[in-house]
Parts: C-alpha cells; sequence; structure tokens
C-alpha cells in the first residue's frame, strides 16, 4: 500500500472509531436518563449529544493528527480510557457519589501506552464528555446544579494534568505509585482547601472528601495496572514499558552482540544516543529511537570479523575475497538482522529499522574503489543495499546518526566548524539520493536533526588533555 493510502487509512480508522465510540459514549450518557422503564432525554437531544461527542474527537483527532499521533491504535487506548472513566463515574453516580469515580485512570493509561501529548488532548476531551454528562442529569433529570460536581471535575482535571506532567518516559509501572500519591495528594489538598474556604462543611466532612479522592487515585492506578498489559497485548504496542525493556543490557540479544561484535555494539550504543537526542528535538518517541538504535546492526552477528569495528587483531578478511563478495557479505546484514528480530518476536518497527536503515545505499568504500581501478565501468547496483528505504521517521532518524556516527568516529572531529559541514554533506547526500522519498521527515526536521547532531558531537567528541606521568624521582 503506497504512503498516502497508509496514512488515508490510518486517518480514516481513526475517524471511524471516533465515531463509533461517540455512539457509545451518547448511548452511555442517556443511561444516565433511565427511570421507571423509559430514558428521559429526548431521541433530538440524545442525537445532538452524539454530534457533540462526534465534534469533541474529531478535534482530539485532528490535533493529533498534526502532532502525527493519528496511528489508529494509539486513537483506540485513548477512546477505551475515556470509555472507561466515563462508565466508572455513571455507575458511581447511580449507586454511590461522583467522588468515588476513578476518572485517573484516562491520563494514566494514556500517559502510560501512548504519550504525554496525546495524554493531554484525551484528558480534555474526556473531560468535556464528563461535563456534557453533569449538563444532561440537570437539564433532563431533574437534579438540582450542584457547583460540587464541577468542582470536584475542575480538581480531577488538575490533578490528571499534574499526573501527566510529572510523567518521564522512562517510568514504569512501580514510578506510577509516586504519579498517583502526587495526584492524590494534590486533589486532596485542592478539595480540603475548596470545602473549607467556599461551603458551609465542616472540616471533618473536608478530610473525609479528600481521602476519598486519595482513595478513587488509588483505585485508578489498580485499574490501570491491570488493564495496561492486556491493552499491550491485545493492540500489539509499542509502548515504552516494552521499549524500556528492549534497552536494557540484560537483554539476551544486546548481551550476545556486546560478546560476539563488541565493535559494533559500542557503536550500536553510539548510535542510540544520538538517535535519542535526534527524536527528542523534532518530538518522536526518544525510547523507540534508541531501542531501533540499538538493534538496527544486530544482522552483523552473523559475521561479525566482516566489519572493521570488529577487526581488533588487524586481520581484514575483505583482502581475500573480490569487491563484490565483500559487498554481498557486507550488505547481508540488513536482512539477516530483520529476520533475527523477526523471528524473536521484537516490535516490527525495530525489525524495520535493522532492514531500512541503509536503504538502497551504495557501500562506498568498495565502490569507489572499484570504479578507480575499472576507470567507471561498474554496475553501481551490485554495490548497493538491497533497500527498501526508511519508511518511518525512526528509520529515518537512525539511518543518519548511523552514518554520522561512523563518519565522524572515523574523522575525530570535535569543532563546530569541522562538524557542521560534513553532517550537512552527509544528511543533504541521503536527501539527495532519494534515501528520505519513503517517510514523511520534512526538511525543516532534517534542520533540526543536522543542528541536534552538530551539538551533540561536540560534547562528546571533545578532547582530552594527555595526564602526566609521574617522574621515579619524585
Ligand atoms: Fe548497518
Ligand atoms: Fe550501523
Amino acid at each position: 500500500m503506497s504512503k498516502l493510502n497508509e496514512k488515508n487509512k490510518n486517518l480514516l480508522i481513526s475517524y471511524a472509531l471516533a465515531v463509533g465510540f461517540s455512539i457509545v459514549m451518547a448511548v452511555c450518557t442517556m443511561c444516565l436518563t433511565y427511570s421507571d422503564g423509559a430514558f428521559l432525554i429526548s431521541p433530538l437531544g440524545a442525537v445532538v449529544i452524539g454530534f457533540l461527542y462526534v465534534a469533541v474527537f474529531s478535534v482530539a483527532n485532528g490535533i493529533c493528527a498534526l502532532y502525527r499521533i493519528n496511528m489508529y491504535k494509539n486513537m483506540a487506548v485513548m477512546y477505551i480510557s475515556t470509555l472507561l472513566s466515563v462508565i466508572t463515574l455513571i455507575v458511581c453516580m447511580r449507586y454511590l457519589s461522583a467522588v468515588f469515580a476513578p476518572l485517573l485512570v484516562c491520563s494514566l493509561l494514556t500517559v502510560l501506552l501512548v504519550n504525554k501529548r496525546s495524554a493531554f488532548i484525551i484528558t480534555f476531551a474526556n473531560f468535556t464528555v464528563l461535563l456534557t454528562m453533569c449538563a444532561v442529569r440537570w437539564i433532563y433529570v431533574g437534579i438540582e446544579f450542584s457547583p460540587v460536581e464541577i468542582v470536584y471535575l475542575l480538581i480531577k482535571l488538575v490533578s490528571s494534568c499534574a499526573v501527566i506532567a510529572f510523567y518521564r518516559p522512562n517510568y514504569n509501572r512501580i514510578n506510577l505509585i509516586g504519579e498517583v500519591v502526587v495526584a492524590g495528594l494534590i486533589s486532596a489538598v485542592l478539595s480540603f482547601a475548596v470545602g473549607a474556604v467556599f461551603t458551609v462543611q465542616d472540616v471533618v466532612s473536608s478530610l473525609m472528601d479528600a481521602v476519598w479522592y486519595l482513595v478513587s487515585d488509588v483505585a485508578s492506578l489498580l485499574l490501570c495496572l491491570v488493564l495496561s498489559p492486556v491493552l499491550e497485548w491485545v493492540l500489539r504496542l509499542e509502548t515504552n514499558l516494552k521499549l524500556l525493556e528492549y534497552i536494557s543490557f540484560d537483554q539476551p540479544l544486546l548481551k550476545e552482540l556486546s560478546e560476539k561484535a563488541p565493535g559494533t555494539f559500542h557503536h550500536s550504543l553510539a548510535v542510540g544516543n544520538l538517535a535519542e537526542r535526534c527524536a527528542n528535538a523534532i518530538g518522536e518517541n526518544v525510547n523507540l529511537a534508541k531501542a531501533a538504535a540499538y538493534f538496527h546492526d544486530v544482522g552483523k552477528l552473523q559475521s561479525p570479523e566482516f566489519f572493521s569495528e570488529n577487526q581488533t587483531d588487524g586481520y581484514n578478511p575483505h583482502n581475500d575475497l573480490t569487491f563484490e563478495n565483500s559487498v554481498k557479505i557486507i550488505t547481508r546484514h540488513t536482512e539477516v538482522g530483520y529476520k533475527m528480530l523477526t523471528d524473536k518476536h521484537f516490535p516490527k518497527i525495530l525489525a524495520d529499522v535493522a532492514r531500512e536503515h541503509h536503504g538502497d545505499s551504495t557501500v562506498s568504500y568498495f565502490y569507489i574503489q572499484a570504479l578507480n581501478i575499472t576507470e567507471g565501468e561498474v554496475d553501481s547496483s551490485a554495490y548497493r543495499y538491497p533497500g527498501p528505504k526508511p519508511s518511518n521517521r525512526i528509520s529515518a532518524i537512525v539511518m543518519i546518526a548511523d552514518t554520522v556516527e561512523a563518519a565522524t568516529r572515523a574523522r575525530k572531529l570535535t569543532t563546530r566548524e569541522e562538524l557542521y559541514p560534513l553532517i550537512d554533506k552527509l544528511i543533504k547526500d541521503k536527501r539527495e539520493s532519494g534515501q528520505f522519498d519513503n517517510c514523511d521527515i520534512t526538511m525543516r526536521e532534517l534542520a533540526v536533526i543536522r543542528d541536534t547532531l552538530v551539538e551533540a558531537l561536540i560534547g562528546s567528541n571533545h578532547k582530552r588533555v594527555n595526564y602526566p606521568t609521574k617522574n621515579r624521582d619524585n
């Protein structure tokens, strides 16, 4: 499927999900008005609310698409989280009190399984739905307008935003406990302050409300801990939690790489650090870029001694081979890596990056030598990687970080004046040879990546002073 079709398919599924979940949530809102065997809400009212929800989620979809988060799996997580808080609120409103509703679960699940941006977007969409539900109860059920409910929702909104703001991509499920304690304390303090200042209830009642806020946040955490692995598995998500396991040095394939191909291992770590900074600079998933870089050259495990970074004893097996045979051995590491990662059930995107990180560029070291000895009569296709070209921005980032790491390491460059022209040329060469034609990376993002790499390498390639040796006589 072409790039355009793939993008349209994602967008189409995201909007279909928005409409589907809006209908379900409109039905849920109708249920709030169910009394004595009938719905108190008029059919027209239900339709209007359905359209309102479609509008809210379409705006959320639009903002997500703007920030390139419109992959339908992510949208599914966001809508399921919203639906969960809507249903729990309805149950709590009917049988207990709204204060018990674990509304934090929406923000927690989304920040954990998708990212911070989507969590902020869906938290605001979710609270719009919840406010609409309160309004429906006042209008159709005749429940007196209560500012307490609004205050309650606003306190939950503030604590949800705090949870998202404090969240860090390297947090695991245990770190979430600290997050929820912060949210619970913020809710409790706000609730106590609002109760003490604006209502006439006594201190004990205000304290009790504060305690219930804490309880509902703990319930949100428990729901999140139960549901997050289920959603992760059902939707096959590459979550930060999963990626953190892949970038751990206890990961068996990384251990094998460090033992059998130490040069490639260190190169992969260096590429990982550069890719991480580039991803951060253009708003991509930092852990995904790092994990993809760590495993991009894993195919070299099949014959590590054929790659210069692992030739520590000075012996180069390519001296005994023709250029074409050397190129065959070198270029196959992309396919081998893809197969290894696919066989070991790694996330598809990591396997894709292993296959795509050289695109269909030529192995210039051998190609140029062949051109020199044949006076230009060389079939360039025999010196090319088989491709495909990067199909996503993570592949593009790893391709650039890989090329730049290898080139700057070989030349030992340290100053901005030395690094900038080289990195600029390397990226330009990749772009002009069409390596980024199949991924939606922009010129502006390429410029940001270039500047980020220059800054990163000025820091990491700094010259060290030679330590003086001690004079034996002293
Ligand atoms: Fe490679
Ligand atoms: Fe590499």
